[in-house]
């Protein structure tokens, strides 16, 4: 494998609204759409969609739901020798809006993701064994997330650790993880201080990497991302072309999914050239409506973006 996703399936259910409703207000939408989701799955899509060996580990409940999505997973030519099936819960559900501006609100009801346990982490060691990079994130229980890092690490894999979604109490995690890429308001749970722009964004990568991983990414939406390695004395703004945003909602999973592509295939690019070129692949799924529905297959990328050629310039 080329990479391998610990992570959550979600069914996305997507309200198009003029602007986020306030607590007890009813207002009206101009339009809905199902779609397949989860901060686990969307990047196992979006490596697949890349061309690259990919394999995912999660849950689906015992429902309809989940028998579309392991269906979709194959589709989308995922290994889901290890996409289990519990009857103890439903499968997970993402209620979200996006506003006009193509900014979103999520809720998750994670349902079987909970039951992701790290005893089927463990079940699944000879895919993380065996792949370049683990990429996982915190919708699934988080022990198993843990569990994961700590087998890729043991076993001198890569990881890829989205510290999403974002709690306090995580300072155990950073030690076992290599590369961890959070975004403004994650940087702010774990910092503390406000990330309002790139130098507040390059101040917290630089405070977070003295919690023991290798490298952190301050992702920026549309000013790009900050980035920090342990041999850096400072972090590098990594900037992106502006677009004309249109549904943000997992361009975050987009990036991480692409980042795991070109650092288990073109390690060659180094690590700014990979974060710039994912954050290109981001920038393009904001342009078309929905979370997996907007991420592109590598035949419909510019191809320069997958040559030799150094795209970024600083
Ligand atoms: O990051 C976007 C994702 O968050 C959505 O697909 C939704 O399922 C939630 O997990
Ligand atoms: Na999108």
């Amino acid at each position: 494998m080329d990479v391998v996703v610990v992570g959550s399936c979600n069914i996305d259910l997507v309200s198009y609204v003029p602007r986020l409703p306030a607590a007890g207000e009813t207002i009206v939408g101009s339009k809905f759409s199902q779609g397949f989701g989860g901060k686990g799955a969307n990047p196992a899509v979006m490596s697949a969609r890349l061309g690259a060996k990919t394999a995912l580990i999660s849950m689906v409940g015992e429902d309809s739901f989940g028998k579309e999505y392991k269906e979709d997973l194959i589709k989308n030519k995922i290994d889901v020798s290890h996409v289990g099936t519990t009857s103890k819960a439903a499968t997970g559900v993402a209620p979200i809006f996006v506003n006009d501006s193509g900014e979103n609100s999520i809720v998750v009801v994670k349902g079987a993701n909970d039951y992701l346990t790290k005893e089927c982490v463990e079940s699944a060691k000879y895919l993380i064994q065996n792949s370049k990079i683990l990429l996982c994130n915190l919708e699934i229980d988080p022990k198993a997330t843990l569990h994961a890092l700590k087998m890729a690490k043991s076993f001198n894999i890569r990881s890829l650790f989205n510290m999403a979604p974002a709690t306090t109490g995580l300072e155990d995690y950073f030690q076992y993880c290599d590369i961890l890429v959070v975004n403004e308001s994650e940087a702010e749970i774990i910092t503390g201080m406000q990330v309002p722009g790139v130098q507040e964004a390059k101040t917290a990568a630089k405070s977070i990497l003295q919690k023991g991983c290798q490298v952190v990414i301050v992702t920026l939406g549309e000013n790009g991302a900050a980035v920090m390695s342990k041999a850096d004395d400072e972090a590098v703004h990594i900037p992106t072309p502006k677009v004309q945003a249109m549904d943000t909602t997992g361009a975050g999973d987009a990036f991480c999914g692409s980042l795991a592509v070109f650092l288990s295939t073109k390690p060659e690019l180094g690590l700014q050239e990979s974060v710039y070129r994912a954050n290109r692949i981001a920038g393009i799924t904001v342009l078309s409506p929905g979370t997996q529905t907007s991420y592109p297959h590598w035949k419909d990328l510019p191809p320069e973006l997958f040559g030799e050629e150094r795209l970024l310039k600083l």
